[in-house]
């Protein structure tokens, strides 16, 4: 197979790189060689309150499972993101803020070490000690990210929730891990409209009587309830309140935060991962994949709400002592030139999207970006999803015009930072290819039976061997944890994902291969939807595939099969649309509902959700084998009704 164009390593970047060919040749076989030595470094770079001596301490058998990384080390991740910082930098721009309606906002790290420490203290009054969780449920505003480094002072484990979740996904989200403080806004406002922020809790906490605090941060300043006793708002707490406050000292292995991810079954898992190795990650592969140097700015659209938010937007960039932008719009508002209009604005150096944004973006023509000078820019880089090559070439040609490297970073909520992707100084980019795993990241193809495949092929993708931001369990459930992404190819992590390795060793991600979907780069389990839908009083069975979308990468395509005395209409389709919006969030609403009066069945009664993912589509000459179907003739009924049939 062909992979089309090559785009050599520019000289400059090769010559002034922090990593070049040879020295990426150079750490991977010292991870051979000498191991500690090599990851020694990597958290050496992190500020020790106690030095650890011991660095890997792994097992991913199952008689003798665990994973532990320096774990004899004590440090603070607050102080290694600002304190460390104040003395060179303490002028320096922490976090630049771009608000949706065009407003600008900058906290030095000398402001942002003061505001974290009232927060801190705030949340201290509250009684909130180490180990306690604390869900953080806000609009991207600054106060995000001062919010999640003030648990982080403090030793309390943040759990954040991405404000576009509903008041269901947080009351579950509570649940799962007993969190007594919630902290919100007021609204959020995106791209002109207003998000009910406080609505949505107190709608949640109708079902969490355990939560005792609701502290409310004021974006808007809209008048909203408060519950007397039990909310108040931020800026009432701070009065007063001190900003110094001694950071607790925290062993490398305590939890630094909970974040929830869907999986291909069950409810969301609570991804939990810990301070020391995180950090160290989260750190060195920011350094490493965006040849990120100190005061850059750098930007990072991920909502704080999601992994890459929590490493890109907050951790990785302030423990480099640099300067993070944080926006709170959306792309296509108030028209599509924002994103180059923010980047002259702030003369941005390092830009780094999802691909459905530049193919949202790419569809809109060269004109919104061309308008634009851009000239601050140097590296681009994308995250989240495959990104076709059309776009990567128009990423690279128009926005980038010519002169940046794209970084395409491959990773996961589970792997706390990168572990694939060119680095710029080092590798020739392919598009579409995530290239080489960082240093210290051992990829191997296996076939579905566990056999290990060599050479150029395809296979499901696994990790033989930790790195310090691997997660170390789901919260609460060492169990699922294990069987999850341990026992289907013992001895190693699996990935979920189906790669392609080609003639010179580059990975392409080909996308999930179990249950799970990736739209406008959000992962969804289907079997979530699914149960979403079976909520519904209407209702009676549903099953939920993915399909190719032009935009968003995959679309969520849903076969309903309604109760017996319930008849299929065009209303009933919107409503059940509405419905999963409301239950879930509005980004899982399906784009297609098809009303099946059966769904495709083995004879034990497992759906053959390949069938369904086939004629969604629309590779209808391609069906397989039917003919262990329970009642056959459901196919043809799927096929002829069709959406778009
Ligand atoms: C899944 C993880 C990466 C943090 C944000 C998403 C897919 C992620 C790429 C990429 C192809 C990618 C994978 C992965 N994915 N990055 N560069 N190329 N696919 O984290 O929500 O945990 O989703 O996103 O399928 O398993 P997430």
């Amino acid at each position: 197979m062909s992979d089309g164009e090559v785009f050599p390593v520019p000289k400059a970047w090769a010559q002034k790189a922090h990593m070049d060919a040879a020295g990426y040749e150079a750490a991977v076989a010292e991870v051979e060689t000498n191991p500690d030595a090599f990851w020694t470094k990597v958290a050496g770079r992190l500020d020790w309150m106690t030095p650890f001596t011991q660095v890997k301490d792994v097992s991913f058998e199952k008689e003798d499972f665990h994973i532990r990384w320096f774990a004899d080390g004590v440090l603070n991740v607050s102080v290694n993101c600002l304190d460390r910082h104040i003395a060179e930098r303490g002028d320096q721009p922490a976090i630049l803020w771009e608000s949706d309606d065009g407003l600008m906002a900058r906290f030095t790290y000398r402001e942002a070490l003061a505001e974290v420490c009232r927060i801190a203290n705030v949340l201290k009054a509250k009684g909130v000690k180490k180990g306690d969780r604390v869900t953080i449920y806000l609009p991207m505003i600054p106060a995000a990210a001062f919010c999640m480094l003030a648990c982080a002072r403090i030793g309390a484990i943040h759990s954040v929730i991405f404000g576009g979740f509903s008041p269901d996904s947080i009351a579950g989200r509570i649940q799962d891990c007993d969190s007594r403080i919630v902290i919100t806004a007021d609204e959020g406002l995106r791209g002109g409209k207003i998000v009910p922020l406080k609505r949505n809790v107190d709608e949640a906490l109708k079902s969490c009587p355990q939560v005792t605090d609701v502290i409310v941060v004021r974006r808007t300043k809209a008048d909203v309830p408060m519950t007397e006793g039990r909310d108040a708002f931020l800026p009432d707490l701070k009065q007063g309140v001190s900003d110094v406050c001694e950071p607790e000292p925290m062993n490398a292995e305590d939890p630094l935060f909970i974040l929830y991810t869907s999986g291909s079954t069950g409810k969301p898992k609570g991804v939990l991962h810990t301070t020391g190795g995180y950090l160290a990650w989260a750190a060195y592969t920011h350094e490493l994949v965006f040849d990120y140097r100190p005061g850059e700015v750098f930007w990072c659209t991920a909502d704080v709400g999601w992994v890459t938010g929590h490493s890109y937007v907050v951790y990785g960039p302030l423990a480099n002592a640099g300067t993070s932008l944080m926006f709170e719009g959306v792309p296509n508002y108030p028209d599509h030139s924002r994103f180059w209009e923010v980047i002259d604005k702030y003369k941005v150096e390092i830009f780094y999207t999802a691909p459905t944004a530049i193919r949202a973006l790419m569809r809109e023509g060269d004109e919104p970006v061309l308008k634009t000078s851009r000239k601050s820019l140097r590296l681009l880089g994308t995250v989240g999803e495959p990104i076709n090559p059309e776009a990567w070439l128009w990423y690279h040609r128009v926005v980038g015009e010519g002169r940046c490297p794209i970084v395409d970073t491959y990773w996961q909520t589970e792997t706390g930072a990168c572990l694939a992707s060119p680095l710029p100084g080092a590798h020739p980019t392919k598009p579409g290819s995530c290239a080489k795993p960082m240093p210290g990241v051992k990829f191997q193809l296996v076939e579905a039976d566990g056999a290990v495949i060599t050479g150029a092929a395809s296979g499901n993708l696994c990790i033989t061997d930790s790195w310090p931001g691997q997660m170390r369990t789901v919260y609460g459930d060492d169990q699922r944890f294990f069987d999850t992404y341990f026992s289907t190819y013992p001895g190693k992590y699996f990935t979920g994902d189906g790669c392609r390795r080609d003639e010179d060793g580059y990975y392409w991600i080909t996308g999930r291969v179990d249950d799970v979907i990736n739209v406008s780069g959000h992962r969804l389990g289907t079997a979530e939807i699914e149960s979403a839908l079976v909520g519904n009083e209407n209702v009676a069975e549903a099953a939920v595939v993915g399909y190719p979308h032009d935009i968003k990468g995959q679309g969520v395509y849903a076969y309903v099969t309604l109760k017996a005395d319930v008849h299929p209409t065009d209303i009933l389709e919107a409503e059940l649309k509405g419905w999963v919006r409301r239950e879930i969030g509005p980004f899982a609403a399906p784009d297609v509902v098809q009303f099946a009066p059966g769904l495709p069945k083995t004879r034990s009664g497992k759906i053959m959700r390949r069938i369904l993912r086939k004629i969604a589509e629309n590779d209808l000459g391609n069906l397989g084998d039917t003919t262990t179907l329970a009642d056959p003739a459901v196919v043809e009924d799927l096929v002829k009704n069709r959406h778009g049939a």
